[in-house]
């Protein structure tokens, strides 16, 4: 894999290629290829990446999506039943976008739980006390990969946004942490951004993901760097299939896959079943 991308760098190092992409696009190029996949989804790599990203990432991805992120945040939410005074998981919670939305449909009682990996997005996160009220609200600092909740002590679990930085691998692991951490008949709902699968839009959507995005992020006083792997990210996930595909291995229960605006964006929601699943017919 190393060696390819190597090769490949060799191809761009040409006066024809700069003009082609402009220079600060292929010094980030050059830059990028000497990150390794292995190191790209290094939960200490995503984890500082982040970090820096917490001053500016709210705001980049509300205007870069013109808006479309809050309204499918608040879908997510309604996608599946809050019991009362339930246990709610927000997975890669950020600055704690879904958390509003959350408090409000869970009522008065329950508890919320937001988890996040990186120092800054949590202490961003914890504004969301404030309006809380009755719900107990704590931030959880930890890697999903390794979360630290017990057995069987959530009632639902959300994510929104947070599963392109991971690998077949870790999503693999997430799957299993979600299968764990849920009781017997909880619900879960995920959904992130996606390449549509249409060839038509996906060649615009990559202009916008690689070049748009980045200029937003600079605009809003980010690092565009940042926000140009945010589109590596997005091109390597593709869309939530795969990820069902791990929930469904650890017999998580999955409905079909929601698609948003053309594909721009997948979901997907499900249980945990009540029963272990029968081992072959009596
Ligand atoms: C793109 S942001 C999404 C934030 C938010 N959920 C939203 O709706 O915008 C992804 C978040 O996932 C977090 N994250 C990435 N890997 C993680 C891991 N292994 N464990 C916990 N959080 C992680 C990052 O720190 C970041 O805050």
């Amino acid at each position: 894999m190393l060696t390819s991308q190597r090769l490949q760098l060799s191809n761009f190092k040409s006066k024809g290629a700069a003009h082609w992409l402009g220079t600060k696009n292929l010094k980030f190029l050059l830059n990028s290829m000497t990150i390794t996949n292995k190191s790209l989804y290094d939960p200490n790599f995503v984890r500082r990446l982040f970090d820096e990203m917490s001053q500016t990432y709210g705001l980049v991805n509300l205007v870069a999506s013109f808006g479309f992120a809050w309204l499918w945040r608040k879908q997510c939410v309604r996608a599946i039943d809050i019991e009362p005074n339930a246990t709610v998981l927000d997975l890669m919670t950020g600055m704690g976008e879904l958390c509003p939305d959350l408090l409000r449909r869970m009522g008065k009682g329950g508890r919320l739980l937001a988890l996040d990996i990186s120092t800054p997005m949590c202490q961003q996160a914890s504004q969301h006390t404030i309006n809380s009220g009755e719900t107990d609200f704590v931030v959880v600092e930890a890697n999903a990969l390794q979360c630290p909740l017990e057995d069987e002590s959530v009632d639902n679990v959300f994510s929104t946004f947070g599963l392109k930085t991971f690998n077949d691998q870790q999503l693999a692991q997430l799957a299993v942490q979600v299968n764990r951490v849920l009781r017997p008949g909880g619900q879960f709902a995920f959904l992130e951004i996606s390449v549509p699968k249409s060839p038509i839009l996906r060649w615009p959507y990559y202009f916008y993901i690689n070049f748009v995005v980045p200029q937003v992020g600079k605009l809003m006083l980010g690092n565009p760097n940042n926000y140009r792997l945010l589109g590596v990210y997005t091109e390597a996930f593709a869309n939530c299939d795969r990820t069902v595909e791990h929930f469904n291995a650890v017999n998580l229960e999955t409905n079909p896959t929601t698609t948003y605006f053309f594909g721009c964006a997948t979901g997907f929601t499900g249980r945990k079943p009540t029963m272990p699943e029968a081992i072959g017919n009596a």
